[in-house]
């Protein structure tokens, strides 16, 4: 079977309370991150209909702080599918109070595995991506898992024929 990324797309919004502020007056960073985790499960139930796990925060950038008071976004689409993994990327965005104008404040790569009632991995749909920006993201997919798995020690580093394309050519 082959879905598109938009099946799997999850939106969340919600405010930041003061209780999940840090001594600056802005959203925690672990709060962000348990905020993304949890699109990004969806979506990657939404992708592969299975129980689905984290196995890896492969990058998130805190680019911007987040105002207590603000009304974040998250979105999340499954980004690739492999075997039993899938990448998922998770864009945050802030909106003005007044205006009501998006602006893109954080974003992260999450990987999840399908796994049965076992815990043990199992097969997902492949995925075809459709916009310019979901076909850049599924092209890098293949680079991101490999650094991934050499850094939690799962691969070795001469193994890693698509990374190393990056800097041979
Ligand atoms: C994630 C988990 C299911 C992987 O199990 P495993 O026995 O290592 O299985 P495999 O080696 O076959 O890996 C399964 C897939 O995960 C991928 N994977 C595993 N670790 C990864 C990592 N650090 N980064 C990227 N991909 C990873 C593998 O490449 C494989 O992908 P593929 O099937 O698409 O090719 C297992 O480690 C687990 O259950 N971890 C705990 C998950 C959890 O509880 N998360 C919440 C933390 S509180």
């Amino acid at each position: 079977m082959v879905k598109n990324p938009k099946e799997s797309l999850t939106i969340l919004t919600d405010i930041v309370l003061p209780g999940e502020s840090n001594p600056l007056g802005n959203l925690f960073g672990g709060e962000l991150l348990a905020r993304m985790d949890r699109a990004c499960s969806i979506a990657a139930r939404r992708h592969s209909h299975s129980i689905v796990v984290t196995a890896s925060v492969n990058h998130v950038a805190f680019n911007n702080a987040i105002p207590v008071g603000s009304v974040v976004t998250i979105e999340a689409k499954v980004s690739r599918a492999f075997k039993s993994s899938m990448e998922i990327y998770v864009d945050v965005w802030i909106e003005d109070r007044e205006s009501q104008v998006r602006s893109k404040v954080n974003e992260g790569i999450y990987t999840f595995v399908a796994v049965d009632k076992s815990g043990k991995p199992i097969t997902v749909p492949q995925l075809k991506p459709e916009t310019p920006l979901e076909k850049e993201r599924y092209e890098g997919a293949l680079r991101r898992k490999q650094l991934s798995l050499i850094l939690s020690g799962k691969m070795k580093p001469t193994d890693a024929d698509e990374l190393r394309k990056l800097f041979v050519g």
